[in-house]
C-alpha cells in the first residue's frame, strides 16, 4: 500500500503535466507519435496525395510557383511537427488556396499523409556525410568559384539561386547531381535568353523582367539589359543551366566536401 502510492503520486502529477503541455504546446506532442508511419502507410499516403494534392503541389511535392503551392520536401514554413501538419490538413490555410480535407476522411488516412509528407524531408541528424563543412566552404569560395553566382547570407552572386538554406530544400544525393549534372531539370527562372536586338548584336543572359513591352536580361558580368520589344530581332530560350558541371574539375572527395558544406546551410535555430 504505502510504496503504491509513492510510486502512484508522482506519476499522476507527471501525466498532468504532460497533459498541459500537450494542450498549450501541440508542437512537444510530436512523440506522442504518429501511429500510421510505417511504409506501408506512407505508400497510401502517396497515393492520396497524388490524387488530391499533387496538381497543386506537384506530383514530386516541390511545389508549384503557379498555383503558388509551396514545396513540401524541405522545412515546412507552417508546421514544425506532424501534429502541426495535421492541423493543417484538417483546418486548411484560410484566406489560401490551400482547403481542409474532405471532413469524412478518417483520421488513420490523415495521418497516413502526414507521414507521407514528413517522410520527404531529410532529417539531418540521421545523414552521415563522407566530406567535410570546412573544407566545402573553402571550395565554395576558392577554387570552385560558386561564390561568382551564389549567393550564401548575403554574400556572393546573383546569376544563381540563392544557398543560404539550400541544405532544407536538397538532400546530399540531389545536391551531387546539382554539382555534377546541372543541366538536369532547370527552373524555368534560370533559363537563358538569347536576343538580337536593333544593333544586331546577340546577347544571352538570364530573363529578368518581361512586360508588354519590355524585355531585360541579365549577362554572366551581372550587366542589364534592356529591350524594347518592338526592336527584338531575334530571341531564343536555351533550357539548359549557366552553371557548369564540376565532373572533371573537381575530385570526388572536393565534391562530397561541398555537399557537406551545403547540407549545412540551414535557417538558424
Ligand atoms: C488548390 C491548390 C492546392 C491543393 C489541391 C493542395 N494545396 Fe496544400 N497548399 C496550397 C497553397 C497555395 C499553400 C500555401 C498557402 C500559404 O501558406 O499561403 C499550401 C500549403 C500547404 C502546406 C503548408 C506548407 C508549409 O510550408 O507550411 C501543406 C503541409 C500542404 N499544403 C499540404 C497539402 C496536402 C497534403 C494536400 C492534399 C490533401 C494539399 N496541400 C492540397 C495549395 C494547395
Ligand atoms: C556561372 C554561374 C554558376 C556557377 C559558377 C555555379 N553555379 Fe550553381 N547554379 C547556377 C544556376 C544558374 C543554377 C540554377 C539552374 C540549375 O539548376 O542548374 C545553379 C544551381 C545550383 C544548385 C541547386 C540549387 C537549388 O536550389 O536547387 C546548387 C546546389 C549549386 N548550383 C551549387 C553550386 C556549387 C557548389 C558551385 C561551385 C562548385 C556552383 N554551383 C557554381 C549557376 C552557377
Amino acid at each position: 500500500m504505502l510504496t503504491n502510492s509513492f510510486i502512484d503520486r508522482p506519476r499522476l502529477l507527471i501525466s498532468a503535466a504532460c497533459l498541459l503541455l500537450i494542450q498549450s504546446l501541440p508542437v512537444f506532442a510530436e512523440d506522442a507519435g504518429n501511429l500510421y508511419n510505417t511504409a506501408f502507410d506512407i505508400g497510401v499516403g502517396e497515393r492520396y496525395f497524388e490524387r488530391q494534392c499533387s496538381r497543386c503541389h506537384g506530383f514530386d511535392a516541390t511545389g508549384n510557383d503557379e498555383t503558388g503551392a509551396p514545396d513540401l520536401t524541405g522545412r515546412l514554413s507552417r508546421a514544425s511537427s506532424n501534429v502541426g501538419i495535421y492541423n493543417i490538413l484538417k483546418q486548411g490555410i484560410p484566406g489560401t488556396a490551400m482547403l481542409p480535407v474532405a471532413a469524412d476522411l478518417p483520421d488513420s488516412q490523415v495521418w497516413q499523409l502526414v507521414a507521407f509528407i514528413d517522410s520527404l524531408s531529410t532529417d539531418p541528424t540521421n545523414v552521415n556525410l563522407t566530406g567535410t563543412a570546412e573544407a566545402g566552404s573553402g571550395l565554395f569560395s576558392g577554387k570552385g568559384e560558386c561564390d561568382s553566382c551564389h549567393m550564401v547570407s548575403g554574400r556572393g552572386g546573383r546569376l544563381g539561386p540563392d544557398l543560404s538554406r539550400v541544405g532544407e530544400r536538397r538532400n546530399p544525393d540531389e545536391l551531387v547531381s546539382d554539382i555534377i549534372d546541372p543541366h538536369q531539370d532547370v527552373a524555368p527562372r534560370w533559363w537563358t535568353i538569347k536576343v538580337t536586338g536593333a544593333d544586331g548584336v546577340a546577347r544571352e543572359g538570364l530573363r529578368m523582367n518581361e512586360d508588354s513591352f519590355s524585355l531585360r536580361i541579365m549577362d554572366d558580368d551581372s550587366n542589364l539589359w534592356s529591350y524594347p520589344k518592338s526592336q527584338i530581332e531575334s530571341y531564343e530560350r536555351l533550357q539548359e543551366s549557366t552553371m557548369p558541371s564540376y565532373a572533371q574539375t573537381l575530385t570526388d572527395s572536393e565534391v562530397d566536401d561541398l555537399v557537406a558544406y551545403l547540407f549545412s546551410l540551414r535557417k538558424e535555430i
